[in-house]
């Protein structure tokens, strides 16, 4: 498998005075519902070309769900067994269908004060001394994970660019691997454009110590810094509370009918905070890393700001709560005519 491209969905949001067009990635509507397919593809590919994965081997990995999903399908499609580590934050559904592809799930507990990512990593290295068959990917240190989003997601991106290319990409983070591989393409081929990188408050993924999160969204923050990002990757960095991300998934469905996952509901909140600042963006991309419908949290209707909105999240949200799916014009695609060729 090759993971296709994923299409670019142009929304409009009004600000004062003028108009944002954001331009959503669409990763749900990739193979395995998320952008972890590339990286699940990117990673085994690269212990497969570096002759560390046999037939019958063990693949172990710790995920909050979009990789392991798709580590899961893969593994079952070449040959290997698989187990992943997971969390009770871990939706439901993404275990399901975990063992729906054969792979083994093991469940750590709840660790206090934002750390449950530790207990993961060490139930990883359980199973690495228990089974001499075991193999980890480890998507928080392989090089392989930065590198497949500036080889492919970041390319598409350019190409799907409208004319003037983006004004700001924006890009959520846990292992940081999305951002520092997008980061990395656009600083090299269009630098003048603005990199936004969007962690979770009390996430530690680019600084900070972690905290307990309450309404944590599974794959948006990370209880570690990134191994990837570094301080020339982003230009901005806004972090959002988990309650307002999901305010802002419920906006983008009541507009335009699109179910979006937290960390993306988070990267359109953070784009429109930033784009309200700077008169001059006009297109905006927001890296949507997968959809909302597995998380239990995004499916019901959010009418009202979550409490302790700040005024400038207020605004944003505000302004989505009047956004609009805009004409969809891939480059090559010839524009509709209304009232043509009836036959
Ligand atoms: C929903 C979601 N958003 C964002 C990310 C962040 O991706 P990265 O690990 O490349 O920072 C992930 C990763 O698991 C994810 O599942």
């Amino acid at each position: 498998m090759t993971h296709p491209p994923t299409p670019l969905l142009p929304v409009r949001v009004p600000l004062p005075g003028r108009a944002l067009r954001l331009w959503l990635k669409l990763e749900a509507l990739g193979p395995f519902g998320s952008i972890k397919a590339r990286t699940a593809e990117a990673l085994l590919d690269a212990l497969e070309e570096a002759g560390r994965l046999r037939p019958g081997d063990r693949v172990v990995e710790s995920t909050s769900g979009n990789l392991g999903i798709a580590l899961a399908g893969l593994c079952a499609a070449r040959g290997y067994r698989c187990t992943l580590v997971v969390e009770p934050s871990t939706p439901r559904a993404s275990v399901t269908l975990m063992t729906e592809y054969g792979a083994d799930v093991v469940t750590v507990p709840e660790l206090p004060s934002g750390r449950t990512l530790d207990a993961r990593l060490e139930a990883v290295r359980d199973i690495l001394r228990q089974d001499d068959t075991a193999v980890w990917t480890d998507q928080y240190e392989s090089s392989a994970n930065p590198r497949v989003h500036t080889t492919r997601t970041a390319v598409e991106l350019a190409r799907d660019a409208p004319s003037g290319g983006f004004d700001a990409v924006a890009v959520a983070v846990s292992t940081g691997g999305t951002l520092a591989g997008v980061a990395d393409y656009f600083r090299a081929h269009r630098p003048s454009t603005r990199i936004i990188a969007v962690d979770a408050v009390g996430s530690a993924a680019l600084g900070g110590t972690p905290v307990h999160r309450p309404d944590k969204l599974a794959g948006f923050g990370s209880g570690r810094a990134s191994r990837f990002v570094a301080r020339r990757h982003w230009d901005r960095l806004v972090r959002v509370r988990d309650l307002d991300a999901v305010a802002a998934c419920a906006r983008i469905r009541e507009r335009t009918g699109l179910s979006l996952g937290g960390s993306a509901g988070a990267s359109v909140l953070a784009t429109v905070m930033d784009a309200a600042r700077r008169p001059g963006t006009a297109d905006a991309a927001c890296v949507c890393p997968d959809g909302g419908d597995k998380y239990p949290q995004l499916t019901g209707v959010v009418t009202r700001n979550p409490e302790g909105v700040t005024a400038e999240v207020a605004a944003a949200l505000d302004a989505l709560g009047h956004a609009r799916c805009d004409e969809y014009a891939h480059p090559g695609t010839p524009p509709v005519t209304e009232g043509v060729a009836k036959p």
